[in-house]
């Protein structure tokens, strides 16, 4: 097929600038395992497995025949007042992965309605524990929570929130960002150990200024993933742990990139031993095929929430999606955790995490531009010096480049990010890797 089989005029491109696309267009009309087939024939390995989603690799038959068969029994459900056998097994399975009493799954369809969810659980929570003052969530710099209001507002990547004015939520507050360029700027499989302790500005500044009796909760990815794989100092999450716990502040992990094995681990909760009040997931649950999202919650939340007054017959929160807990995607769900876990997809990720962190150390150090590079878990990071004046420019056409030789990488501001499947091979790694470093020098 020739890319002129098809018009481009009537598809807003999100999160892609349109003008140049629509010059350059970059368009697959297949996928297999680590490649996607375009137009005109040509493989480009997937080196980002389709923005942190498909873990186990592309058209699984397992996953596809779950679907197909879903489809053949029960195709759609509505989710209010009655619900699904699908969706009840995939709570289940999920739950029994989450660590400590994370029980409770809310199903929805996205990591941005995952965001939304876990604040508005916050609230009633809050509210229905008699403390309905507690309305100031915090958030982090560069954090990104989808884009959604509430998502949005919490976030912390600016390019997302100029625009919206005083649409963002009100009594919101970020804490600090979590990367030191100057002691940190290459960071390979470890956690960055820091001097000081970026925490104190919660404790001694964000925290009294909103008095910590008002505030609902903290939300971080545990790695900053979409602003381009950046790594908490040793011990931070713990001790942000320690500090909700302190002032009975929950504490909400947005795993929609680190859950499900892209750490090596079920979740960036386990590999950093800390359990959240909720855990925001979506993309790997279900190998990105159909999409599906949710939070799981600690049993005091929903146990809190059912300790109501009212009489039986009344709705305890008020929250939901016309699809949350659709069977498909549940179906979806259930049929990619038992791959991974057949697989032993999570250790591999890990093992092989550990190759690409190596390979990118030794190989982008000392190219031209480069000023740091991340490892840990199955994702690195590459960060360049901006070109003056143009913020951007020099990770875009290094992407650019990388496509045109065969791999699709991430560009993320001045950062390129790799974050294969977990099923990458040592050769994949390689092919990316020197795809990538060549890019680097020819935009020197
Ligand atoms: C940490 C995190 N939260 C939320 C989202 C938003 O997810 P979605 O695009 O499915 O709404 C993303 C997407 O990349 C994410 O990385």
């Amino acid at each position: 097929m020739a890319l002129i089989d098809f018009q481009m005029d009537n598809q807003w491109l999100p999160f892609t600038p349109n003008r140049h696309f629509l010059k350059d267009p970059r368009v697959f009309v297949a996928a297999d395992g680590m490649h996607f087939t375009t137009p005109d024939g040509r493989q480009v390995i997937d080196g980002i497995s389709s923005l942190w989603c498909v873990g186990a690799g592309h058209n699984r038959k397992p996953i596809n025949e779950a679907i197909k068969q879903q489809l053949d029994t029960l195709d759609y459900s509505t989710a209010f007042q009655v619900s699904n056998d699908k969706a009840f097994r995939a709570a289940q399975m999920i739950a029994d992965m989450a660590p400590g009493d994370l029980n409770k799954v809310l199903f929805c369809n996205s990591g941005s309605e995952a965001a939304d969810t876990s604040m508005k659980v916050a609230l009633a929570y809050h509210r229905a524990r008699g403390e309905g003052h507690r309305n100031v969530f915090i958030g982090r710099e560069r954090g990104y929570h989808g884009v959604g209001f509430g998502g949005m507002s919490v976030g912390g990547i600016p390019a997302n929130r100029k625009v919206y004015g005083t649409a963002l939520l009100p009594r919101v507050d970020h804490m600090r960002f979590i990367h030191d360029p100057v002691n940190h700027a290459y960071i390979h499989n470890e956690e960055p150990v820091w001097a000081e302790d970026p925490l104190l500005e919660l404790e001694q500044r964000i925290l009294p200024l909103h008095d910590p009796s008002n505030v609902a909760a903290v939300i971080v990815e545990p790695i900053a993933g979409s602003s381009g794989w950046y790594i908490p100092p040793k011990g931070y999450l713990k001790r942000l742990r320690e500090i909700c716990d302190k002032h009975g502040i929950l504490l909400i992990f947005d795993e929609v990139i680190t859950g499900f094995g892209r750490m090596g681990t079920n979740f960036g909760a386990d590999w950093y031993g800390v359990v959240p009040d909720m855990l925001n997931f979506a993309k790997c649950v279900t190998n990105g095929v159909i999409p599906l999202g949710g939070v799981i919650c600690r049993d005091k939340l929903y146990d809190q929430m059912m300790k109501t007054d009212a009489p039986e017959h009344v709705v305890e929160f008020f929250h939901g999606y016309t699809y949350s807990g659709h069977p498909v995607a549940c179906a979806a769900a259930i049929a990619t955790l038992e791959l991974f876990q057949r697989e032993q997809l999570f250790a591999r990720a890990g093992e092989m995490g550990k190759v690409l962190g190596d390979a990118f150390h030794s190989t982008f150090k000392g190219l031209p531009n480069v000023i740091g590079i991340r490892s840990l878990g199955c994702a690195a990071a590459v960060e360049f010096a901006p070109i003056a004046g143009l913020p951007g420019k020099r990770a875009y056409d290094i992407f650019l480049d990388c496509f045109k030789q065969g791999t699709l990488v991430r560009p993320a501001g001045d950062v390129l990010v790799i974050a294969p499947p977990f099923i990458v091979e040592r050769e994949h790694i390689d092919r990316m890797v020197n795809t990538l470093a060549d890019a680097i020098r020819r935009h020197a």
